[in-house]
């Protein structure tokens, strides 16, 4: 596991989500007030884009067959067994820091 400053908190606003590059796979945002959360941007369902879909907190809605999650822990409110991979956040400096697993 290692931390990794992936961006600047400012540049995710309240009530919104934004996507962070990195090689290793983008990383999804999530702000509500001043709690950040971080998932991996790939749907469960059929690996699709999380980003390109809706953020109505604390709810993402996927772009291709509308499945929502609650960001705050990645659960699908649709199917138990279903979830995004959620990462640990800290705010640092102003800097989002995300612990990734090992590669
Ligand atoms: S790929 Fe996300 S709901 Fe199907």
């Amino acid at each position: 596991m290692a931390w990794e400053a992936v961006g600047a908190a400012d540049a995710v606003p309240d009530g919104e989500m934004v996507t962070f590059a990195r090689s290793e796979g983008d990383v999804l945002v999530c702000r509500m007030g001043d709690a950040f959360f971080a998932l991996e941007d790939r749907c469960p369902h059929a690996n699709g884009p999380l980003s390109m879909g809706n953020f109505s907190p604390p709810f993402l809605v996927c772009p291709w067959h509308a499945w929502e999650f609650d960001c705050r822990n990645g659960q699908c409110v649709h199917a138990d067994d279903a979830a995004v991979r959620q990462y640990p956040v800290e705010i640092r400096d102003g800097e989002i820091c995300v612990e990734f697993p090992d590669a």
